[in-house]
């Protein structure tokens, strides 16, 4: 029997390369060894205010997203998380195993909730909470994420072993799977945060949907640091970064890097970087186009209805155990 990954991405704003990178390019690598599901969140997407028609039109937009990026609908499972009911039941009964305490300690809520509970979305709060229902009804062993969604699977990894030992066995506990390259690219122009779809300076993201100009301008305008060598180094995040982003779309390992930049400037290397991602982006763009509606919406319904007989199963044996009886 194969092991099993989840992952998901929310349908807001834009995915930039940092989804990507960090995210989608290890489930593509990791689907053929994995018996693998990923999953449209658009639960998760409604914690912050959305506009309603833009939901619906990204909602499919992330799909052919994931199936540009190279998700095989004939191996993996992709389908959308408000078509499997059992997500947000199996939320509401691990929100009465979670507690008050851990939840205000996850950091995306102080992120997001900008610090004011008072004001902040009841939903923000218990986001992680949607989230381990979500990886745990499927009995996952891996999660491919990147590295600011760890704190998220740690909690998932707690709440399982919490239930498994109040009420017995009901959930594999879940790995990360954080990649050691890619699982933090930084913005742009601030080399201390890292690239993020809702942040509000759009030079600080390369998106997957950049066209070639764009790309070129937003990599020209990159922040560098002191010193001039192209080099790998932590201590020099902006140009490690930008390194770090060549290493990963051209696939050459680190030392070709270094040698292919060994006494170049500045300059010429924004400009071959930038030609390395616009060759990346090329081909991936082109497929976004391939799906049309119809097929997109059948791999979804499909994917949706594999989905929820596993998570019937497991929510069936929580419930169960549980004492939660239902009659029909
Ligand atoms: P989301 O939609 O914010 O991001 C999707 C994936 O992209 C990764 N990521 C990054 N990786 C590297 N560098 C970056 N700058 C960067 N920004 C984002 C994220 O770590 C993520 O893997 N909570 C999740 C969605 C989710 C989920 C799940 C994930 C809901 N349920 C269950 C896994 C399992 C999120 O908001 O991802």
């Amino acid at each position: 029997m194969k092991k099993r990954i989840f992952s998901g991405a929310q349908p807001t704003g834009e995915l930039h390369i940092g989804n990507y990178l960090g995210a989608l390019k290890n489930w593509v690598a990791l689907q053929h060894e994995y018996e693998s599901f990923f999953c449209i969140v658009n639960l998760h997407a409604i914690t912050l205010p959305q506009n309603p028609e833009v939901l619906k039109k990204k909602t499919l937009d992330l799909a052919r997203i994931y199936l540009a990026s190279g998700i095989d609908p004939q191996v993996s499972t992709v389908f959308i998380q408000a078509d499997v009911a059992e997500h947000a039941e199996l939320a509401w009964v691990l929100s009465c195993v979670s507690r008050m305490g851990e939840l205000e300690r996850m950091t995306q809520f102080k992120d997001k909730g900008k610090g004011n509970t008072e004001r902040a979305g009841v939903g923000l709060f218990t986001y992680p909470v949607l989230m381990a229902a979500d990886i745990l009804l499927y009995q996952t062993d891996l999660v491919p994420v990147g590295k600011d969604q760890k704190q998220h699977l740690e909690l998932s990894r707690d709440l399982a072993e919490r239930f498994n030992r109040d009420y017995g066995d009901a959930f594999v506990i879940p790995e990360p799977f954080i990649p050691p390259v890619g699982a933090s690219i930084q913005s742009l122009q601030d080399p201390q945060k890292k690239m993020s779809k809702s942040d509000e300076n759009l030079n600080g993201s390369i998106f997957l949907l950049d066209d070639a100009d764009t790309v070129t301008k937003k990599i020209k305008r990159a922040v560098t640091d002191s010193g001039t060598d192209i080099k790998f180094d932590e201590s020099r995040p902006a140009i490690n970064n930008l390194l770090t982003i060549y290493h990963l779309v051209t696939d050459k390992s680190v030392a070709e890097c270094e040698a292919n930049f060994d006494g170049k400037g500045y300059g010429q290397f924004k400009t071959e970087l930038a030609e390395a991602v616009v060759e990346f982006l090329r081909p991936f763009q082109a497929r976004v186009a391939d799906y049309a509606d119809a097929e997109l919406e059948k791999i979804l319904k499909d994917g949706a209805e594999k989905a929820r007989a596993i998570a019937r199963e497991t929510l069936r044996d929580v419930y169960e155990k549980m004492g939660i009886v239902r009659l029909s």
